[in-house]
């Protein structure tokens, strides 16, 4: 069979809409020359791996010349490889090995901020008050008789204020600037025409060499009003604080998507379109905005991991997801995890209502959660997602098992969370640590010098060459779901099919059933054939915690 081309004559647009798309955070893939980093070329090592479990394209986070005082969302140049992870060659070299595969990329587009490191704030330090340089970013005189003062309070979401207060040049203190993040990481002025076009420039950078997709960071904060009086901001990063009328004056303001209809026009100077998926944490009613034919076309769908282990929830929150893309002519997106959030092998061991900050601060003690649990859920629920019509975002490692490392040592921490927060939060690593590829391999086959962050001694029981070709293994199951689901996709859209409080169960339209066991107590399963199970089927009987995918005999 001749592969489908994936750019120019007879290339499907809309290969996007039920894609699986693997989420590689390069730092932690696969490091090919023993710095301790993941790099470039170590993911085009594993190109091989990324066919062999068959996903359609990769969303590959920033791999930008980076300080990575925010894991590299603190971006020097938008158009350069960070020479410890390769040179633009290397880039090509892997759109180049990946496309070959069949695989699409999508890379990360960090637009809310630069790192402090970018030559135009450099530029902005060393230019007065009010010059064209400053006016990229948010810069403003500070409050109080000398300036000592945050020009307002705006709390920033790695704590506490969002302003940091510059140095002149003569050594004396000068203005203040704004950053929603790290003081690394300081916010760009979309309302400046320069920034504005050099997006352009870095999407059509990219998109000429052959990236497909973009995911973009935080896209729902680049219009801010910063108008005096300043609005206040009592809380950052709880959405549902959030008001839905684009009110805010930080997040969500109607004029974004005016900034995005722009990007449309760049993605459509290419065949097949480029394509874009937004991080756009706001109210689920907003979040169609950003996933509009005339704005970025598709937004990450987050509802899944706030859903309580309840068929009920899980139907709820599907059925409202899907309704919601339709209403934009959209697909849904789904995901379980990614590099933010604690990996869902854990978070399912852990009791309902567990304070996941607190958890991790007790290094995964308090409570101590039930790891085999934990990993059966995940199984089960990935088949449940990835049975479902639209397009699923999974995250390097999930296809191991991978818990979170919760006890990772303070002083191993990188994230900015932990510092900036003054350790009360201890932040995202203990998802990013690398990936275990051999169990018997220093370091797990990584790398041959010293990983970026500690890898624990236990990562050997789910290193992929013990799972690859053994039967039952949690990279198997992928395998064959993902070879399955390539097979069965169909149209978007699902039928409920009613099964039983604790059971999750929908038709597609071709006859694949997918049924999920929510509870603890097994199921018989109806009449059909049974294609694949999360977990082993014996006589018709599925067990508790874990789902099966049905077709109807013919
Ligand atoms: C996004 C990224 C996160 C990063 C933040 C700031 O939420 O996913 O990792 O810290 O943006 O760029």
């Amino acid at each position: 069979m001749t592969p489908e081309p994936l750019t120019g004559e007879g290339a499907d647009e809309n290969w996007w809409r039920q894609a699986v798309v693997y989420q590689v955070y390069p730092r932690s893939f696969v490091d090919s020359d023993g710095d301790g980093l993941g790099d470039l070329r170590g993911i085009i090592a594993r190109v091989p791996y990324l066919s062999s479990l068959g996903v359609d394209a990769i969303w590959l986070s920033p791999f930008y010349p980076s300080a990575l005082a925010d894991g590299g969302y603190d971006v020097d140049h938008y158009r350069e490889v960070d020479p410890r992870l390769g040179t633009l060659d290397d880039f090509d070299d892997l759109v180049r090995a990946l496309h070959e595969a069949g695989i699409r990329i999508f890379v990360d587009i960090v637009p809310n901020h630069s790192s402090n490191r970018h030559e135009w704030f450099q530029a902005a330090l060393a230019a007065a008050p009010g010059s064209p340089e400053r006016d990229r970013y948010h810069f403003r005189d500070g409050r109080g008789e000398h300036g000592e003062l945050p020009p307002n309070d705006w709390p920033s979401h790695f704590g506490p204020s969002a302003w940091t207060r510059t140095t002149n040049p003569d050594g004396t203190p000068g203005q203040w600037y704004l950053h929603l993040f790290a003081p690394e990481q300081p916010d760009f002025n979309w309302d400046n025409q320069e920034v504005h076009d050099d997006f352009l420039h870095t999407l059509r950078f990219w998109s000429d060499r052959g990236v497909d997709g973009f995911r973009v960071d935080v896209a729902h904060a680049l219009k801010k009003d910063m108008s005096e009086p300043y609005s206040p901001v009592p809380s950052i990063g709880i959405m549902s604080d959030y008001p839905i009328d684009g009110s805010h004056p930080l997040f969500d303001r109607d004029d974004v998507y005016e900034v995005y209809r722009a990007w449309r026009a760049v993605f459509d100077e290419y065949d097949p379109p480029r394509v874009a998926v937004a991080e756009a944490t706001v109210p689920v009613e907003r979040r169609v905005n950003y996933a509009t034919r005339e704005t970025l076309g598709q937004a990450f769908n987050f509802d899944l991991l706030g859903t309580p282990w309840r068929a009920s929830a899980f139907r709820a929150t599907i059925a409202h997801s899907l309704e919601l893309a339709q209403s934009t002519g959209s697909s849904s997106t789904w995901t379980l995890s990614n590099h933010d959030i604690i990996r869902h092998a854990s978070r399912y061991g852990l009791p309902e209502g567990t304070d996941l900050e607190r958890w991790l601060l007790s290094n995964g003690t308090e409570p101590q959660g039930d790891a085999a649990l934990g990993l059966r859920r995940a199984r089960a629920a990935t088949m449940l997602l990835l049975a479902l019509p639209g397009s699923v975002y999974l995250y390097q490692g999930e296809e191991l098992g991978l818990p979170e490392v919760a006890d990772l040592p303070t002083e191993a921490i990188q994230d900015p969370i932990w510092i900036r927060d003054g350790g009360a939060r201890k932040g995202r690593d203990g998802c990013r640590v690398p990936l275990p590829w051999q169990h018997d391999a220093p370091s797990f086959g990584f790398t041959t010098g010293t990983p970026h962050l500690p890898m624990p001694a236990w990562f050997a029981a789910y290193a992929a060459d013990l799972q690859d070709g053994a039967a039952g293994s949690t990279l198997e199951l992928y395998r064959s779901a993902l070879s399955t689901r390539r097979r069965l996709q169909t149209a978007e859209t699902l039928t409920w099919v009613e099964l039983g409080d604790d059971v999750v169960a929908f038709t597609r339209d071709n006859g694949w059933l997918c049924i999920m066991n929510v509870g603890a107590e097994p199921i018989t399963l109806p009449e059909g054939e049974l294609v694949l199970a999360s977990e082993a089927v014996t006589d018709g009987i599925l067990p508790g915690d874990s789902t099966a995918w049905l077709r109807a005999r013919p």
